[in-house]
């Protein structure tokens, strides 16, 4: 099956905005045959869409479903790499153990690999993510940038702004992003990141950004450990956000900074991050593995460090921790 002539398909039938598409000129236009368009369209409605076929003026795509696979990302992807390669589940353990399996096959700069639900998604220092069926994003994404492996952890950084200017576009709220790894509204968490790293010695052989993101989810959804500290868009915008076209508008802008940071280094993603971040000027508490240490957070360094005062005056470079504000 020739996947590109099947999406393209997908693509026209939407952007038609249910006017008819003619089988016969679509068929001509690819040199296909009636019955080949007519395979495409059976397959479509068991994939669960619903499409009309009008006598005579063609076919009529009528709804879609509400689902993160390959046709339904691609209808609004504009990326040059990211996300043209898609692995698609219904259901998985873990998108990042897959991904990193998949990087390790080689898998091309800018694969995807994303599940409807996950059953044992994890968060950073292992902790379970929770990834409920359809309700949100579970992905991770695999690049491979030219990178030398210490500049890996500010792709944390690139991500969050990436993220954050998602959902700005799609569902015209402003998150705030809190350093290191998690995005919040109203004080609650929507996303989390989790960055790993293939290396070599001295440059990224792969970088797994691994995203989960609360989308649809309403309050009930939530378990009760979850309720007072995780949120979702659908509850801070009140309405059912398109997961595909968020994922297609986050693809874009993680491509987007990601050469950004290649070309330019931190500097430039660093601005943007700062203009998002609710940590600086705050009196915060980090607690790392071994130690908590308490201060007043400046900002982040130019390699992406928590840059903390402590009460003694001294400054002090945090790698990762999760900070109480
Ligand atoms: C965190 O805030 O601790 C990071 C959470 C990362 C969760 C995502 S969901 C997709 C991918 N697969 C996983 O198992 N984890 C990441």
């Amino acid at each position: 099956m020739n996947m590109n002539i099947k999406n393209e398909l997908l693509k026209r039938l939407f952007e038609a905005e249910g006017k008819p598409i003619s089988g016969q000129e679509f068929a001509d236009e690819f040199g296909l045959s009636r019955t080949a368009i007519w395979k495409y369209i059976k397959e479509f409605e068991e994939e669960g869409y619903e499409i009309s076929s009008i006598k005579k003026k063609g076919y009529v795509l009528i709804a879609s479903p509400d689902r993160v696979n390959t046709a339904n990302i691609h209808k609004y992807l504009q990326t040059t790499t990211y996300g043209w390669n898609i692995d698609y589940y219904e259901s998985c353990d873990s998108t990042q153990n897959l991904a990193h399996d998949a990087a390790q096959a080689d898998a091309p700069d800018g694969t995807l690999v994303i599940s409807e639900e996950q059953t044992a998604g994890k968060g950073r220092l292992s902790r379970p993510w929770n990834s409920a069926a359809q309700k949100g994003i579970w992905m991770s994404l695999i690049v491979r940038p030219s990178l030398m492996p210490q500049q890996a952890p500010q792709m944390t950084l690139v991500a969050a702004v990436a993220i954050v200017r998602a959902i700005e576009n799609v569902a015209g709220i402003e998150a705030t992003i809190k350093w290191p790894n998690d995005i919040m509204l109203n004080g609650r968490k929507i996303t989390g990141i989790l960055t790993e790293l293939q290396s070599e010695p001295d440059r990224v052989k792969a970088i797994i950004l691994g995203i989960g993101m609360n989308v649809n989810q309403d309050e009930e959804d939530f378990p009760v450990e979850l309720k007072e500290i995780a949120t979702s868009l659908k509850i801070a915008c009140g309405k059912h956000i398109d997961r595909a076209k968020l994922i297609a508008e986050i693809l874009g802008f993680v491509e987007l900074y990601t050469k950004m940071y290649e070309k330019h280094g931190f500097g430039p993603i660093k601005l943007l991050w700062e203009g998002y971040s609710n940590i600086a000027g705050k009196r915060i508490r980090a607690v790392m593995l071994n130690e908590t240490v308490e201060g007043n957070a400046l900002g982040i360094s130019d390699e992406g460090l928590l840059e903390l005062q402590l009460d003694d005056g001294t400054v002090r470079g945090i790698y990762s921790a999760d900070i109480v504000i």
